[in-house]
């Protein structure tokens, strides 16, 4: 469905307080034969239970004991691949890049800040991480792009084969990065980064105060970037499977039975977020789950923290809102969603 627009209000409009976004106490859907979990303290004790293990959405792609230690393995070096000081020293080189990109954009008209700002910055990005050749650039964002249509939409069949052929010669053109996973990593950093931002600037338009506040304090922005992955975050449901029989609150789930873990639902877990569908920049207290938690969580959290900061100081910086009357159109599907074109209006400095 990437491509295709869906018409759907910003995401923290009262309209996404539907009976559908409130959490529910855990429960087995025989529809969709798996457990559902949607309430924070639910999901949380999923993401700690270790003998629950990541599948795809009907179960598939379980790993072998062999596999998981793998996995495990991959896990670690790409955590090692992203070291403060090699974080500090991106984000040194980073900031002045997305501020030069600002300044070729034309001033007090409306622009689109996902195709003209977010995915060109976030394409520079995927390269410097990934030591990819800059020249090879664009054949790897189409190639990217590719398989990541098939991960924001995995119901639609037809996206799989390109999706597929995509990844191949992607890890092809890759193989020599020093980067681990440098073919997921560069899809994740050039196509999911831009997506993110475009959620988070979408919700930040809408709330001119908001991105004021950001303008005038960039110091807020770690806090900022935590609630705006919580209110923006992609990833919206993950899946795992029991290998062996566990207790989660007050349901035993049986080895081999499967568990729905409904992240943006719990991300907006009353419970635990008071006024839960509104941004509050200086929101204290619980994490959000839009990153993943424990054994399995992101290992670039650290790395899609420092971008989706950076990004969003230059971003407060040189936009403003725009007039321009435009609903907005949704791309993507159950894997995740962003909203394209956002415009916005550049400040002249
Ligand atoms: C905006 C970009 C990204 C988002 C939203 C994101 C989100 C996530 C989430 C939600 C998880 C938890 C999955 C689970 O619990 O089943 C995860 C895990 C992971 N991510 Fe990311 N990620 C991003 C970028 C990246 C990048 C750039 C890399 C690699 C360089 C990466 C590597 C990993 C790894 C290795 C795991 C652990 C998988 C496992 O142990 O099962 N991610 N990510």
């Amino acid at each position: 469905m990437d491509g295709e627009a869906l018409q759907s209000p910003p995401r923290d409009s009262p309209a996404s307080e539907s009976p559908e976004s409130l959490p529910r106490a855990a429960h087995f859907d025989s529809e969709l034969e798996a457990w559902v979990f949607s309430r924070y303290a639910d999901v949380l004790a999923a993401f700690h239970e270790p003998h629950l293990c990541p599948v795809g959405p009907r179960g598939e792609g379980q790993l072998s004991a062999e596999d998981r230690v793998l996995q495990a393995k991959t896990r670690t070096e790409t955590l090692a691949a992203f070291p403060a000081t090699k974080l500090a020293q991106w984000e040194s080189e980073l900031e002045p890049l997305a501020q030069r990109l600002a300044e070729t954009l034309p001033v007090s008209v409306p622009v689109d800040v996902v195709a003209d700002f977010a995915r060109p910055w976030s394409l520079a990005l995927a390269v410097r991480v990934t030591g990819a050749d800059p020249a090879d650039g664009p054949r790897l964002a189409a190639l990217a792009a590719q398989v990541s249509a098939s991960t924001a939409d995995p119901e639609d069949a037809g996206l799989k084969a390109p999706a597929a052929a995509g990844g191949e010669e992607l890890e092809q053109l890759l193989r020599n990065a020093s980067q681990p996973m440098a073919g997921a990593a560069f899809v994740a950093l050039s196509q999911t980064v831009p997506c993110l931002l475009a959620n988070a600037w979408l919700i930040l338009l809408n709330r001119p105060c908001d991105l004021e506040r950001i303008r005038a304090n960039p110091e807020i922005l770690p806090r900022a970037v935590e609630e705006l992955l919580r209110v923006a975050g992609l990833a919206r449901i993950l899946h795992r499977q029991a290998v062996a029989d566990v207790q989660i609150g007050d349901v035993t789930i049986r080895s081999g039975q499967r568990v729905r873990l409904m992240l943006e639902v719990a991300n907006h877990d009353p419970a635990l977020f008071p006024d839960p569908h509104g941004l509050d920049l200086s929101r204290r207290g619980s994490c959000h789950f839009a990153l993943g938690v424990g054994q399995h969580s992101c290992a670039a959290a650290a790395l899609i923290r420092m971008a989706t900061g950076v990004a969003t100081k230059v971003f407060a910086r040189n936009f403003v809102p725009t007039n321009l009357p435009d609903p907005v159109q949704w791309h993507g599907g159950s894997g995740f969603r962003w909203p394209a074109p956002v415009y916005a209006q550049r400040r002249s400095l």
